[in-house]
């Protein structure tokens, strides 16, 4: 697929200002200060702005409404997706409650049965509430996904890679069934990033982003964004921004524009050593499963060489262990820190059976393959000998 930046040449059309990806990253959305020459954006600290008659104003009146560090960023993730328009909103929480006020009651969404923990939560435990209705199926068969469709369906609603089995999903099959019945297709592209995956271009009509994740890079940082390419759309994104005001400060708009500068070489980086622990861990013989897209075992490789690519930084394995075995391999790693959330420079590690997926019943759990023994890693940026030694430590002190 590869060139020296993991990208395919035969893709460079896809930039239409004729920019490839890490050139964009890098400088779209900002230009020099026209006044000093300095080279980053300025943290715009500044909550109102002069205006020279009464609404003749150079297009900020208040920092809820727009700010020009804000600004700067959201057009530099729209570059990074091929969009012709982007938000920033204050989590990525923020940008799917967004999407969801597009919706009235009595609309129907279908989502997949194992999306974001976050995700089901806002989905079943606020907007049930509001007589929202959500049918939650197994995103990897397109045929369950156009059965759920009803005459109300407004929304489909999917994540891939997924959470934590990295299950994936194919992007163009979904957005034309949800086409098919006039609903919207949106997208949370945080596992993969636009590094890895562009899903506009691949017929969804909404992309939303933790950006507290790759985006922002470092662990620093807590946002979230929705891009599209539909003016209407963008257009009511912007309103809700005002009048909903869950929009990111100019210090978070900051970091995560200076996180974006460095996402191709980070995620190349991710990529190479998930792989290679990937391959590592397959031949251990106390791992039962991997679940990594970039293997060939895996059931979603074949879409995942089609619509990515590369295959991401997550991966997920299952030891043939109980669930305190478990949790103490994970809690005897060294340079993996044990902690929730994912794609910062440093490694971590977790098990979703009492972390991220404790709120799912026992037998639930098990029947979705989510076992006692299933660790989550977030393989950062580290060199991959000692991240390899590391879970190979942590796994002979406790099982071998
Ligand atoms: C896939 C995915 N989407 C959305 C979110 C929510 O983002 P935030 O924590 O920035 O609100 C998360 C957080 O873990 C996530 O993993």
């Amino acid at each position: 697929m590869d060139d020296s930046n993991g990208q395919a040449q035969e893709q460079d059309a896809r930039f239409p200002d004729g920019f490839r990806f890490e050139t964009r990253s890098i400088h779209a959305g900002q230009e020099p200060d026209p006044e000093t020459g300095a080279l980053m954006t300025p943290i715009h600290a500044n909550s109102t702005y002069k205006q020279d008659a009464p609404g003749d104003h150079r297009g900020y009146e208040y920092s809820r409404t727009g700010n020009p560090t804000r600004t700067d960023l959201e057009e530099n993730l729209a570059s990074l997706e091929n969009a012709a328009h982007g938000r920033a909103f204050a989590s990525g929480m923020a940008s799917i409650n967004t999407v969801l006020n597009l919706l009235e009651a009595g609309d129907h969404v279908v989502t997949g049965n194992d999306v974001y923990g976050g995700t089901h939560r806002i989905f079943t435990q606020v907007y049930e509430d509001y007589d929202l209705e959500f049918s939650f199926v197994d995103m990897t068969d397109l045929d369950a996904i156009a059965d759920a469709f009803r005459e109300e369906t407004e929304l489909l609603w999917l994540e891939t890679p997924t959470n934590p089995l990295m299950s994936i999903v194919d992007i163009e099959g979904a957005a034309e069934i949800a086409h098919e019945h006039d609903a919207l297709c949106a997208i949370d592209n945080t596992f993969a990033t636009p590094y890895l995956q562009r899903p506009l271009d691949l017929g969804a009509d909404v992309v939303s982003h933790s950006l507290t994740k790759y985006l922002g890079g470092h662990s620093d940082v807590v946002g979230g964004a929705l891009l599209t390419n539909d003016e209407n759309l963008d257009e009511r994104f912007g309103f809700y921004q005002n009048a909903v005001g869950a929009t990111p400060g100019p210090f978070e708009s900051f970091l995560v524009l200076r996180g974006t500068k460095t996402l191709p070489v980070r995620m190349d980086r991710h990529c190479e050593n998930a792989r290679a622990i990937a391959e590592w861990l397959q031949d251990h013989p106390e791992v039962e499963r991997v679940y990594y897209p970039g293997l060939e075992s895996h059931p979603g490789h074949e879409i995942a060489r089609q619509q990515m690519d590369d295959f991401g930084g997550m991966l997920s394995f299952e030891l043939d262990a109980s669930l305190e075995e478990t949790s103490e391999v994970v809690s005897n790693t060294e340079v993996f820190t044990l902690a929730e959330s994912l794609g910062g420079v440093e490694s971590l590690i977790e098990q979703p059976a009492p972390m991220t997926h404790a709120a799912i019943p026992r037998e639930e759990r098990l029947e979705a393959g989510l076992t006692d023994g299933l660790i989550r890693v977030s393989v950062g940026v580290e060199h991959v000998d000692d991240l390899i030694a590391d879970l190979e430590g942590a796994i002979d002190a406790v099982l071998g």
